[in-house]
């Protein structure tokens, strides 16, 4: 049972592997938060809370004459604005009579076996008998305004998700002005907060900086999780390290506006609040109608940032992304995008395609420039059919003859865009996204589509699940290019318009939802100028996301290392490309760039015909290699050996098989230097006392404590950028005296 109550107490107690999550009823009825950190086998914390009278931190009514009872010390669950607690809350709501507020107190819980699910939004399932559910329900006596609070414990994995219902049970509507997800009390302690910000090709980069009496605000308003700010972050100690320390994970199953709040209070405790972000929102809620938030991923490792990651890569593996290719080995693709670009003919591509499927790739993707009058960025998002001029006779020529090299064929499409230059936006204008009497900003010279409206997603349905009938494409990649803004929709009243950037999110999911069911051998890969919205709720969908648009291998490797703390390497998608690279000029060999794009889904985009014969046996090297150890790196444990922004000239990462019968280490020297230090690297993860050989160096035996504890050396490699794979096999046990 990783969910008891304690009726006497009042207590509730959440429990997994590592963690302890506990909260307590009081006799007014508030929802005390008491622990949430290394396991305590059950134990009491109440003792925890200790309050005391303090200065402009005023009293409920009901207990007025204690003064040391204050909700703006106390450690809660969740908390509205308004009613005195003057820390970031989560919730802001105006009452039907106007006024802001709501008084939750406690009216019952339900223990449930499996994982709740979330109407209309993606979230974490239960793969049966791994998961339980616990529901608090807290209600405003006067305005009866509900607030039903989930969590999901997945005790084994050691993760609790957690996310809100506000249902309204009054009379009169009520509008919320903001509804986080979660709040987190964190009493006592002082953190660091890791985060990971970015930019379009360099996204999820890691920063670590102390928390100060402040409130720190991690957010997109972008409409879309951001290449600027995932919405993931981790708050741990300030000793914390990869293999040691406390640190807590929290990710949000979200693909659009997020904020998660920090605040350092006056008396030094940490309350993080994380959800929808409240800018522009405004949801107006009738009597008996519900809103649900999305859910927060809740994770606790007492072993440093390893452990945190280990369990983050478990759960969206196996309980986030579904379908067919969630386990299956994925196709090695070539994507012609960085080979063409718009400039493209169906002999070019067939010519790429040829040599392409010689060298043992197995699915040719065609990306942008295929449709409408697509011959740059600039026109024909939006009809999707086929651009006759490049692709005589549609797309079956093509994939007849791709399939004929033995290769899948995959398609580009990005739904919810349009070009005003475009059959779509001529028919229908109001589908796009503008202020009324205003032009909107362009991004990339196109619009956004009004996705909060059925007949607009009806349609997309149709154009894509009618190119997904008519023609054998095994693979999509999703794209979308642009941030929103001019967040308006013609179909709702000037009331709901705080609605429609919640509705638009809500609307994606909703066609993602309906193509990967009605069509799914499909692989799906998202994609969002690269890594625009890699987050949780878009995984549920697409079991890999682009991971960057920047393919240059050395700046990929701060991109997958930063990418790596929150997600498994299997859903990285990562490809080989030309040298000089397109977007740093920067020249790398082919070998290294191969490393760095297995450590992701592995695939190429540049034009194999321009490969010399040297380069092509490279290739072919490569993906043999990746079939090689595919189980090895996708199943396997994730290790970071160097943290690349400060561990000087190398970087280094490893996977090792879970019962350590082998590993892969990954070496690449990020900065070259003359006369320089050596490699060493203690490895991880290794069986102490297993026996090991070096594949290809067989002389060599090595225990797996004096690799974890004496490291490895490295011989000196001479040149640019260049890198070596160490597979390591083990052959037996060590036998001891
Ligand atoms: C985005 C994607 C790229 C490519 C282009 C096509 O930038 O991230 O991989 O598909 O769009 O326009």
């Amino acid at each position: 049972m990783s969910i008891r109550y304690d009726q006497e107490k009042k207590l509730l107690t959440l429990e997994t592997r590592s963690s302890t999550y506990q909260m307590q009823v009081d006799r007014y009825g508030f929802l005390h938060h008491l622990y949430y950190g290394r396991q305590v086998d059950g134990a009491n914390m109440a003792y925890l809370n200790s309050s005391y009278d303090r200065g402009f931190s005023g009293n409920p009514y009901d207990v007025k004459f204690d003064r040391t009872f204050s909700l703006d010390t106390l450690p809660q669950e969740y908390t509205s604005f308004g009613v005195g607690d003057f820390r970031i809350n989560g919730l802001s709501v105006v009452n039907g009579d106007g006024s802001y507020g709501a008084d939750f107190r406690y009216i019952g819980h339900k223990i449930l076996p499996g994982k709740y699910a979330i109407p209309d939004m993606p979230a974490v399932y239960d793969n049966g008998g791994e998961a339980e559910t616990l529901e608090v329900s807290l209600m405003d006596p006067v305005t009866r305004l509900m607030v039903k609070l989930r969590y999901g414990v997945f005790e084994d994995k050691d993760i609790i998700t957690r996310c809100a219902e506000i249902v309204n049970w009054g009379q009169e509507n009520v509008r919320l002005e903001k509804v986080a997800s979660l709040c987190l009390d964190m009493p006592f302690g002082k953190w660091d907060l890791v985060h990971f910000h970015g930019r379009h090709c360099m996204e999820r980069q890691v920063e670590r900086t102390p928390l100060i009496h402040s409130i720190q605000t991690i957010a997109s308003k972008r409409g879309m999780t951001s290449h600027h700010h995932n919405s993931f972050v981790i708050l741990c100690d300030h000793e914390t390290t990869e293999d040691s320390g406390d640190c807590y994970g929290l990710m949000l199953m979200y693909s659009g506006n997020h904020k998660t709040e920090i605040e350092v209070d006056q008396l030094e405790n940490t309350r993080v609040v994380m959800g929808i972000h409240d800018a522009q929102f405004l949801w107006t809620l009738p009597p008996g109608e519900s809103f649900h938030t999305p859910e927060v991923l809740l994770t606790y490792s007492p072993s440093g940032f390893t452990q945190l990651s280990h369990n983050y890569h478990t759960i969206i593996r196996h309980n986030v992304c579904r379908g067919k290719y969630k386990m299956a080995r994925r196709p090695i693709l070539l994507n012609n995008w960085e080979a063409t670009y718009f400039n493209f003919t169906l002999d070019k591509l067939l010519h790429i395609a040829e040599q392409a499927a010689e060298l043992g790739v197995e699915m040719f993707v065609m990306d942008d420039g295929w449709f409408g009058r697509r011959d740059s960025d600039n026109s024909g998002l939006g009809d999707w059919y086929v651009n006759e001029a490049k692709l005589p006779g549609g797309l079956a020529p093509l994939i007849e003859k791709v399939n004929a090299l033995g290769l899948k064929f995959g398609l580009w499409i990005e739904p919810e865009m349009v070009n005003e230059d475009s059959d779509l936006y001529r028919a229908h204008p109001d589908w796009a996204f503008s202020l009324p009497n205003r032009h909107p900003m362009m991004g990339r010279n196109q619009l956004v589509l009004d996705l909060s409206r059925q007949d607009v997603r009806d349609y997309l349905y149709e154009c894509i699940a009618r190119l997904l009938r008519e023609n054998r494409i095994e693979y999509i990649k999703w794209d979308m290019n642009r941030s929103l803004s001019d967040v308006y929709s013609r179909q709702l009243p000037r009331e709901r318009q705080g609605e429609v950037s919640h509705r638009y999110v809500l609307g994606v999911y909703e066609l993602m939802d309906r193509l990967t069911t009605d069509f799914p051998d499909v692989l799906f890969e998202g994609c969002a100028g690269g890594g625009g919205r890699f987050d949780p709720a878009i995984l549920y969908y697409s079991p890999q996301i682009w991971c960057s648009d920047d393919t240059d291998p050395i700046e990929r490797i701060k991109i997958q290392y930063g990418t790596s703390f929150g997600y498994p390497v299997s859903t990285m998608g990562a490809h080989v490309s030309a040298s000089p690279n397109h977007q740093t000029g920067r020249t790398t060999p082919l070998k290294t760039r191969g490393v760095v794009a297995m450590s992701g889904t592995f695939g190429y985009e540049l034009d194999p015909n321009k490969l010399s014969d040297e380069e092509k046996e490279e290739v072919r090297r490569q993906i043999a290699a990746f079939k090689k150890y595919y189980w090895l790196i996708q199943d396997g444990l994730y290790y970071r050996l160097t943290k690349p922004q400060d561990d000087g000239f190398y970087s280094a990462w490893q996977f090792v098989a879970q019962d350590g019968s082998e590993s892969l280490i990954n070496m690449v020297v990020s900065s070259p230097q003359p006369n320089s230090a050596l490699v060493h690297v203690r490895l991880k993860g290794l069986d102490p006392d297993g026996v090991y050989i070096d594949e290809g160096q067989e002389q060599r035996r090595y225990r797996g404590s004096a690799l974890m504890y004496g490291g490895y050396t490295f011989p000196v490699l001479h040149g640019d950028y260049p890198s070596m794979q160490i597979h390591l096999v083990r052959v037996g046990e060590a036998v001891k005296d």
